[in-house]
């Protein structure tokens, strides 16, 4: 594999998931495999997990990892071809990233979405542009469209904890103050539609996913509807992608809560507003997963990382 961009490079999900377990319960069985190797990670947005655990899936590989907060630290990067550069931008993607690959053997980007801009956020600039730029292997931590270390993750998680073969798996819209960007669910989506599962999606009329994406995932507008005899019940918020960008509803009807779960497994990828997006009861209880989903980023990655080693 040279890149992980898109939950489209996993050529299997379920051997990647019997690979990562295995990496799980032996983390550091392939400690040479990155000896003298470089991870950089570049972060144009805020993080916790991606940050640690994929600096931590490096470590356990024997790699060396740099982290660099790009915006705020670095010289502000053109993207835009013949860009007469007399504004706030001081360096081109095509030095930028062609220096830092003199430095790292993978890089790993973080870069969110304008949210304002649909054709911009779904040409995935930032992201093609290092593709295109580097000339080392590029690892997505969460790009404008997608985030497919966190739908790994997420796959893994169902794997470990399912208790039947075909389990009922709910993505359910919750709501949020701020805008938040569609990479989270679209990775989930993209996850669920490679596993054998009974996938659903719940959201309020106007938040539907992008299409092209949800493709012939069934999506009900009632919550409880979706709720009924789900294993597993994954939330986020995104804003709407038919109106771009906005908050169009905040009812906190759809917040979840002990009550409307009844015994299903809840997950999200963190960080979670508590008491907007999900009550306390739920996250305090034996049926909350998130601490678990959390670790097993650090096996997404690392799977991913090796599997990239395993070719450069
Ligand atoms: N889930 C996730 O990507 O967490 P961070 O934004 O803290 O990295």
């Amino acid at each position: 594999m040279k890149n992980y961009t898109s939950i489209h490079d996993i050529d299997n999900i379920h051997s990647w998931i019997e690979e990562a377990k295995d990496l799980k319960a032996n983390p550091l069985k392939h400690i040479n495999l990155g000896k003298h190797k470089t991870l950089g990670l570049l972060f144009f947005n805020s993080s916790l997990r991606t940050r640690l655990s994929t600096q931590k899936a490096a470590l356990n590989l024997g790699m060396d990892p740099i982290v660099m907060n790009v915006s705020g630290d670095a010289w502000g990067i053109e993207f835009g071809d013949g860009t007469v550069m007399n504004g706030n931008t001081a360096e081109h993607i095509k030095e930028a990233a062609a220096v830092v690959s003199q430095y790292c053997d993978i890089i790993a980007v973080r870069a969110f979405p304008t949210l304002i801009d649909k054709e911009k956020d779904e040409s995935e600039q930032v992201l093609k542009a290092f593709v295109k730029y580097a000339s080392v292997p590029i690892v997505n931590m969460e790009s404008a469209t997608g985030h497919p270390l966190q739908g790994l993750t997420d796959a893994i998680t169902i794997s470990e904890f399912t208790k039947k073969a075909k389990p009922k798996v709910v993505l359910s819209w919750a709501p949020h103050i701020k805008a938040l960007p569609h990479a989270v669910a679209n990775s989930f989506t993209q996850a669920m539609q490679k596993m054998d599962v009974d996938f659903v999606i719940t959201n309020p009329k106007g938040y539907n996913l992008n299409p092209e994406i949800t493709g012939s995932t069934p999506i009900i507008h009632n919550q409880e509807e979706a709720f009924k005899n789900a294993d597993f019940v994954y939330v986020k918020n995104w804003s709407s992608y038919e109106d771009y960008g906005k908050v169009i509803n905040t009812d906190p009807n759809w917040m979840i809560t002990k009550e409307k779960l009844a015994g299903a497994k809840f997950m999200h990828c963190l960080p979670v507003r508590r008491n907007v997006v999900v009550e306390d009861a739920v996250l305090d209880s034996e049926n909350s997963l998130v601490i678990k989903q959390a670790n097993n980023r650090t096996y997404a990655a690392q799977l991913v990382l090796k599997k990239i080693l395993e070719h450069v």
